[in-house]
């Protein structure tokens, strides 16, 4: 038998708490003689930092244009708005709010559809029944990193005459098929605050191949100032401060290191956690690479024997964070009550796995020891499950 987990009174596993993410940083000197620089002329934004930092995002993804905003939040709104989306755009429900959120903003109806079981990406078969005379978009997320079917996505956008956006949040450090993900559909959208790969301390990149894009969303993060203090269009300020770029541009040298580093902490913990009945990871598609920007398993209680809010009190007693993302899911938000009636009953795996997913703590720097950790945690918690379970249920 072995050891008792530390919600049935053992000593936790880890000592103090084992945070879900902890960025991957240069250290100060990497980065000290340009804050310093930035400081001393007071050039603290609009800058050759942000210029340097957009040439070679561009260069490292491939595309003819790499725009850095001041968040991906924006960096989505001021691409929805420059490919001018309206009526309705399809976009999946088992992603973060923020995915969605802009489409509201530019004044679109988003229309939820349902994700793949395995990949846990947009299904790009309920995309295609989704589209109606009404769609003027699909927008796919990336999600956890791993790449969406970006290839038959772009097959479907270009049959239906719609535009394709990625929700690339998670994307830097994750490859399709070789390849850095970014130069897909329309647009791809990143993220750079501090729960990403590459990290700037907050900011986003709309990466293209479309001139006039990239030229609406350098006008739009200017307020939509034309140049003469007029403007053809409502924009807002979304500029990426020179400190943030300065950070950035360390963080992109790194990536690729911290990218692979990253997942081989995950083929470790992956092979297993495998091997306990009832925990399932994200399928990752042959040729493709995973960012990882989390690690969630899928905790199936009539076999693992515990629930996933169970496993996650229990991780809790060993000092081991862990988040529920993407629960709720979007269409369930107040924000979209509007909606439900749409929805109801049309979103079969969001409902299955949002209530079962749960992110375990990843970073690039993670240590074999932290990783192992981790896993004999959930080993001793799966051995003791029944004693956990009724544990729970009594203090309920
Ligand atoms: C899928 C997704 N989209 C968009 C965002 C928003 O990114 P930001 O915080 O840079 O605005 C996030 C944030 O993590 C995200 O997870």
């Amino acid at each position: 038998m072995s050891d008792k987990p530390a919600i049935l009174g053992n000593t936790p596993v880890f000592r103090e708490r084992l945070p879900i993410v902890q960025p991957t940083l240069p250290p100060f000197e990497a980065i000290a003689s340009q804050v310093e620089e930035i400081l001393s002329t007071g050039m603290l934004t609009k800058g050759k930092y942000l210029r340097l930092f957009e040439e070679r995002l561009a260069e490292y993804l491939g595309v003819r244009h790499a725009v850095c905003v001041s968040s991906c939040t924006l960096g989505l709104a001021l691409t929805y708005q420059g490919l001018e989306l309206k009526g309705e755009v399809i976009v999946p429900s088992f992603t973060f709010m923020a995915t969605v959120h802009p489409l509201v903003w530019v004044g679109v109806e988003p229309v939820f559809v349902d994700i793949d079981p395995h990949t846990w990406n947009i299904d790009p078969a309920k995309v295609e029944e989704a589209i109606t005379p009404r769609t003027s978009g699909i927008v796919a997320v990336h999600n956890f990193g791993n790449p969406a079917d970006v290839e038959i996505l772009e097959d479907i956008a270009r049959r239906h005459g719609l535009r394709l956006v990625f929700d690339a949040a998670h994307g830097f450090g994750a490859l399709y098929q070789g390849k850095p993900v970014g130069g897909y559909g329309d647009a791809e959208v990143f993220s750079l605050s501090p729960t990403k790969l590459l990290v700037a301390g907050e900011g986003g990149v709309v990466a293209t191949n479309d001139d006039a894009l990239a030229e609406h969303i350098r006008i739009a993060r200017e307020y939509g100032n034309d140049g003469r203090y007029g403007s053809n269009f409502p924009g807002l300020n979304a500029r990426m401060p020179e400190f943030n770029a300065i950070l950035g541009l360390k963080s992109l040298e790194m990536l690729e290191e911290n990218a692979e580093r990253r997942n081989q902490v995950v083929k470790r913990i992956r092979e297993r956690l495998e091997r306990l009945p009832g925990l399932n990871f994200q399928a990752i598609r042959p040729g493709n690479r995973c960012s990882y920007k989390d690690l969630s398993v899928l905790v199936d209680e009539s076999k693992f024997g515990l629930t996933r809010d169970q496993l996650a009190q229990a991780l809790d007693a060993e000092n081991i964070e862990t988040r529920k993302y993407h629960d709720p899911p979007v269409h369930t938000h107040n924000t979209y009550r509007h909606l439900r009636e749409r929805h109801v009953g049309r979103l079969p795996v969001t409902e299955w796995v949002a209530p079962r997913s749960l992110s375990l703590p990843i970073y690039s720097h993670m240590d074999e020891a932290i990783a192992d950790g981790i896993c004999y945690a959930i080993e001793r918690i799966y051995a003791h499950a029944d004693a956990v379970r009724a544990a729970l249920v009594a203090h309920q």
